[in-house]
């Protein structure tokens, strides 16, 4: 039986070629008086995106400050920087170019300056923000969906404890997505995106409780197109619609959508990722990738109807009369994809070799995270994510 549920996607989304053209005028619809612009570290730059985008608010009439320099697994250092430079400046509209990201960093922004005190304290789980400095995107990679999603994830640079906060008050105003401007991204990080895209769906489809039937064709039909066009993509990186297809998947497998009607989302994979990306700084689509496989074959028996429905109506495996095997064999069609598209599906391949000690660390971080449990598909506890840790060593 399906769960009750809320859903509410406030964002306005500007799709299509040249979208970017409009980012004045929709950043004037907001009524500020002076904006940040945030991005990265140079590939909107080199593109010649943010000439563009400084002339179309220069056009609009918008002053403005920029703060560049957001590295992927943004980090806390610089969000403090961020709000101080607000506060001198009056900034009251955040402008992120960018991914994941950049859309992270300017959403903690924005909770540092709508807040008092400490803004480590929300992702720390001290306190709850109350609100949030309004945010509009340019987007330039299909990946994290920070577009459209509740969530901002930080690194504090000490210790690099990386920790997610989920509010509705960052939700951004307006998302402009030009799936041309994703053609500059190198292969590698097309196919993280890809990755993060299937996973933001498959934690909300193996899962136990509730279900509905309209929810699982939704998000079995994302996942098939994912399928397809970052294979497509891997081959014809500057085809336009695949670009596209796979854009609108990030924001769509996100946004809550395909979480409908389930009683809660597993996100165990995310939980353990996000501990490797603090301690590795690996990018994070790899990651999921690489840890995926053992988490999927540790709780699959637990979860089993959801593993055979996955094989059989996402990876075209064939049902056979024994629905573990057939439930293995869609893990190992998935593992066989991240191998097609450049992903790795161990640490190993990942480029990472923790140590003993470094394991049963990332296992406890990972456990306090989660404050000591996680899951749905499988509720996992400290030494079942130590367990997963070392079957994905390789
Ligand atoms: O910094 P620049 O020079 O722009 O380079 C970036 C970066 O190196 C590059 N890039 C982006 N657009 C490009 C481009 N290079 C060439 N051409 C373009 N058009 O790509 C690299 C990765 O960018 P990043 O923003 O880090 O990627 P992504 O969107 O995957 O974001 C990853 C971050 O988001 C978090 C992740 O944990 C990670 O910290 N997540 C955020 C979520 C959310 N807020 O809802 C959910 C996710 O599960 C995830 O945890
Ligand atoms: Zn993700």
């Amino acid at each position: 039986m399906s769960s009750g549920f809320q859903y509410y996607t406030p964002t306005r989304v500007i799709f299509g070629k040249d979208a970017e053209q409009q980012t004045g005028e929709l950043v004037k619809e907001q009524n500020c008086k002076k904006v940040l612009l945030h991005y990265g570290g140079g590939s909107a730059r080199r593109s010649g995106l943010l000439d563009r985008i400084e002339k179309s608010l220069a056009e609009a009439g918008l002053s403005y400050v920029a703060l560049g320099g957001v590295v992927p697994n943004p980090r806390l250092s610089l969000v403090y920087e961020g709000i101080e430079l607000c506060r001198k400046e009056g900034v009251d509209f955040i402008l992120a170019v960018g991914g994941g990201s950049v859309i992270d960093s300017a959403k903690a922004i924005g909770y540092g300056l709508a807040n008092e005190g400490d803004v480590w304290d929300f992702y720390d789980r001290k306190r709850k923000p109350q609100a949030c400095l309004p945010i509009g995107v340019v987007l330039t990679i299909a990946a994290a969906g920070s577009e459209m999603s509740d969530s901002s994830v930080i690194t504090k640079d000490e210790g690099g404890i990386k920790r997610g906060c989920s509010s509705n008050a960052c939700r951004v105003k307006f998302a402009i997505m030009n799936p041309v401007l994703t053609m500059s991204l190198p292969a590698y990080q097309t196919a993280c995106g890809c990755t993060d895209i299937l996973m933001h769906t498959m934690e909300r489809y193996f899962v136990n409780g509730g279900g509905m039937e309209l929810t699982d064709s939704i998000a079995e039909g994302l996942m098939r197109t994912v399928l397809k066009y970052a294979e497509i993509l891997r081959d014809e990186p500057g085809n336009y619609d695949a670009r596209a297809e796979i854009m609108w998947a990030g924001s769509l497998s996100h946004n809550g959508l395909t979480g409908c009607g389930i009683a809660a989302s597993d996100f165990s994979s995310h939980a353990l990722e996000h501990e490797l990306g603090g301690m590795f700084d690996v990018a994070h689509g790899a990651g999921l990738a690489a840890v995926w496989g053992s988490w999927a074959r540790y709780v699959y028996r637990d979860c089993l109807p959801r593993f055979e429905k996955f094989a059989v109506n996402v990876m075209g495996v064939e049902a056979g009369e024994d629905a573990q095997e057939t439930a293995r064999r869609g893990i190992t069609a998935m593992e066989n994809f991240y191998r097609r598209i450049g992903m790795p599906t161990s640490l190993k391949e990942l480029g990472i070799a923790p140590t003993g000690e470094q394991l049963a660390e990332l296992a406890h971080k990972c456990a306090v995270a989660c404050g000591g449990k996680k899951g749905s598909a499988k509720v996992l506890q400290e030494a079942d994510m130590l367990q997963i840790y070392r079957d994905s060593l390789g």
